[in-house]
């Protein structure tokens, strides 16, 4: 790997917007700014929009209610299934209330902010992350979200997709969450993406057979799924790459498209998402998406 020099300079990640309504009436300036910084790779942050939990809801801020294996509680879209709690009655409603609400919120904002993906903008899981992350025990290295990576899917194969992710910190104690954000994903993807493997032949279909993926895995979900786990893997980039320190308050949001902005998240616990998918034909500028990047960078195709 070469040496990380050239690229250490300070670069700023937040692009800030005041707004503390999740309805909030955007100008058509912030809602140019919003899709500019999204798809150039900065993190659009709402310092004082803030999530309002309901008195009953104050008792779902504790781990008890998450299954040990899980890192998440995550709700679908689809049939309102709570994935990863270890709840039922009226605990496990709670978390089903409080998320979907959280869902539709997160929807009125992007609808308000980035009108233009809204057509296209497709709801996926809400998840609710109750963890600390600092001196968390993580068994393998791949879940381990304290090592910078780009998000990939390794059992839902969108191909070439972007993953939109809005985050709320709901620290009761106003405990801050604190992110690493990396360098720009040309970059990154030029260290790696040079000796990923091939994919086996035959083997996107298999998986899909198997019900291992919803779906065939593209050679887009391939590159990506290869770089989260390389990346992850590779200490010495961990180590030595340049990054940005950056604190999310509590009561505060976020907004990012994590399939392109390299993260790691260091600290804080009591965390909503929302996470949101749109195709590459509704961004403004479709030549800035990994899928574009990495087809510039092969020479090939790679959302078939
Ligand atoms: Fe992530």
């Amino acid at each position: 790997m070469s040496s990380f020099q050239s690229s250490r300079k300070v670069f700023s990640s937040l692009e800030p917007f005041n707004a503390t309504a999740w309805d909030n009436p955007f100008t058509s300036e912030d809602r140019e700014r919003a899709v500019d910084s999204l798809e150039g790779g900065r993190v659009l942050y709402f310092k004082d929009l803030r999530f309002a939990l309901e008195p009953a809801e104050k008792v779902l801020l504790s781990t008890s209610w998450s299954d040990a294996e899980a890192k998440n509680i995550s709700l679908d879209p689809v049939g309102g299934r709570l994935r990863g709690a270890n709840a039922d009655g009226e605990e496990a409603y709670g978390l089903e209330r409080m998320m979907s609400r959280y869902a539709s919120h997160a929807q009125k904002l992007m609808q308000g902010l980035v009108p233009a993906y809204a057509p296209a903008l497709r709801l996926g899981r809400t998840s609710f992350r109750p963890h600390e992350v600092e001196g968390r025990d993580v068994r393998s290295f791949r879940k381990d979200d304290r090592r910078l990576h780009v998000d990939a899917f390794p059992s839902r194969p969108n191909g070439g997709a972007r993953i939109l992710r809005v985050f709320t910190n709901i620290n009761p104690a106003g405990k801050d969450r604190v992110w690493q954000i990396g360098e720009p994903f040309e970059a990154y993807a030029g260290r790696f993406v040079p000796n990923l493997p091939r994919p086996l032949p035959g083997l996107a279909h298999v998986l899909a057979l198997l019900g291992i993926t919803k779906g065939i895995r593209s050679p887009y979900d391939h590159i990506m799924l290869h770089l989260h786990d390389r990346t992850k893997a590779d200490l010495k980039y961990q180590r030595e790459a340049p990054r940005q320190e950056v604190t999310f308050a509590a009561g505060s949001t976020w907004v990012v498209f994590t399939d392109q902005v390299l993260h790691a998240a260091m600290r804080g616990q009591f965390v909503l998402e929302q996470t949101f998918e749109l195709p590459v034909s509704a961004l403004r500028r479709g030549e800035r998406a990994p899928l574009r990047i990495l087809e510039r960078m092969t020479g090939h195709s790679l959302a078939a």
